[in-house]
């Protein structure tokens, strides 16, 4: 492709294309629901069908969003828009930009109530609660407090983002991703090794097949596509700010690993610890923000330094949240700069401004809001379920057929292999995956999917 834009932003280093992209990938999924879906749906059982996903489809996937925006250098509806002119394939694109929205509008609410607890915990509030549940449900249901923390998070994700790609997002994910991994291996460390971790850690990995089922598989492609941040654009944008000489499987790889890996440590981190000092069923846990919100600070409150790894905690789960807001604001941001010529600075804060308004809508649905309910949810957790159960999964569908079907072997092997520069033999093998095992799989999850959700 020649005649790319000069004057677009890029990555300046291959360790800020893995910073910023990891950065994406490792949030509030990680460190929020991951170790409760696990421990929910069969420990090791639904490890392993995660660890398949990740490999076989979340992996390709990956590869085919880098590829799609690197070879038309533009945002996730432009590029399609580029490589497949004059046809219905940039609705794709759009589809990324309306789920981008959908993600941060309730991402925001969380990554609000994280900071609302490193708050807590650094003002020594916390240690003093005796109900937390109550705490929880409080806070929560408040208007004030949950939407000054939405705010913050917003107004910060908005100047990473207004700050631009090498000076904003890569620099800032740069310092912020090793101090994070760090952070969460000293945590993890330190549960495992508390008496009577152990019987947690065996919890955690010991398979239970029995539970495994139909909503089980589709619960842990659902949970690879948002943990890996694939399926709505995101590397897509990316992409399209990666240099031409970047080995993209291998980026690929290793972003996909960082993020498991960071799953698989969160989850040590938390049951073990759940399991060391409290009485509480990890299985009867219902899904939610009851863990990291009720049961850990409990844990917390219960041990030893227990305020310093309250904030810690809440401090990297806030990081983690932050890096991952950034990536999703850029989707909307590069769609209006691009497609509509405005400057950077409009871009970021018209997006962040609708975002926001949608978001506010997000956080009182657990107080003033809490009556009205959509489809039977309401709207937080109408956002939540229709972004990461149907919105990705299906996105995920249309990319890997677009780029098996429409885009091609041969401009996919060029772009992937840097024209020709690189070889691998499984370059080969991870097209004909994209074309032809992913779309199948992917295929009737989307669809059995909708049954589930009682839609169709
Ligand atoms: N991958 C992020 C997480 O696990 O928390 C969430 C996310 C970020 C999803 C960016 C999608 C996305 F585009």
């Amino acid at each position: 492709m020649t005649g790319l834009p000069t004057d677009r932003d890029s990555f300046g280093s291959k360790f800020g294309v893995i910073a910023a992209t990891a950065g994406s990938a490792v949030g509030l999924g990680n460190i929020w629901r991951f170790p409760l879906v696990t421990t929910q749906n069969g420990g090791g059982a639904f490890l392993l069908l995660y660890i398949g996903f990740v490999l076989i489809i979340g992996i390709p996937v990956m590869l085919s969003e880098f590829s799609i925006g690197r070879r038309a250098q533009q945002n996730a509806f432009g590029s399609f828009k580029k490589l497949a002119p004059k046809t219905p394939w940039f609705m794709v694109g759009f589809l990324g930009i309306l789920t981008a929205f959908a993600i941060l509008a309730f991402y925001s609410t969380v990554a609000g109530w994280t900071f609302e607890y490193l708050f807590q915990s650094i003002s020594g509030k916390l240690l003093t609660v005796d109900n937390m549940e109550e705490n929880f449900s409080d806070f929560s249901t408040g208007t004030v407090r949950p939407l000054f923390w939405q705010l913050l998070v917003m107004l910060i994700t908005g100047v990473v983002v207004y700050a631009g790609i090498k000076k904003g997002i890569e620099k800032f994910t740069k310092i912020l991703m090793p101090v994070l991994v760090l952070l969460i291996l000293f945590v993890a460390v330190r549960s495992v090794t508390l008496e009577g971790a152990m019987e947690g850690v065996r919890y955690l990995f010991l398979p239970d097949w029995s539970v495994v089922n139909f909503k089980t598989v589709l619960m842990a492609l659902g949970q690879a596509a948002f943990s890996l941040s694939i399926g709505m654009g995101t590397l897509i944008t990316y992409g399209s700010y990666i240099q031409k000489d970047n080995h993209l499987l291998s980026t690929s790889t290793q972003v996909a690993l960082t993020d498991t890996f960071v799953a698989i440590l969160s989850s040590l981190m938390v049951i073990p610890a759940i399991f060391a000092f409290s009485d509480v069923v990890v299985s009867d846990l219902s899904p939610g923000p009851g863990l990291v919100f009720e049961v850990l600070p409990n844990v917390f409150n219960a041990m030893p330094g227990g305020v310093i790894f309250s904030a810690i905690f809440f401090g990297l789960l806030s990081l983690a949240a932050l890096t991952s807001t950034i990536s999703v604001l850029e989707v909307v941001v590069a769609w209006l700069k691009e497609e509509l010529r405005l400057t950077r600075k409009a871009a970021t804060i018209i997006a962040s401004i609708s975002i926001t308004l949608l978001g506010i809508l997000a956080t009182l649905s657990f107080g003033e809001l809490r009556e009205f309910t959509i489809f039977g949810k309401t709207i937080f957790g109408l956002l939540d379920y229709a972004s990461a159960n149907i919105m990705l999964t299906f996105g995920a569908l249309l990319i890997v057929i677009f780029v098996g079907w429409k885009m091609g072997e041969s401009d996919f092997l060029e772009e992937i292999s840097n024209r020709g520069t690189i070889q691998s033999v499984f370059f080969k093998i991870i097209f004909y995956i994209i074309r032809y095992i992913a779309p199948v799989a992917i295929g009737i999850i989307t669809i059995a999917n909708f049954f589930i959700s009682g839609i169709v």
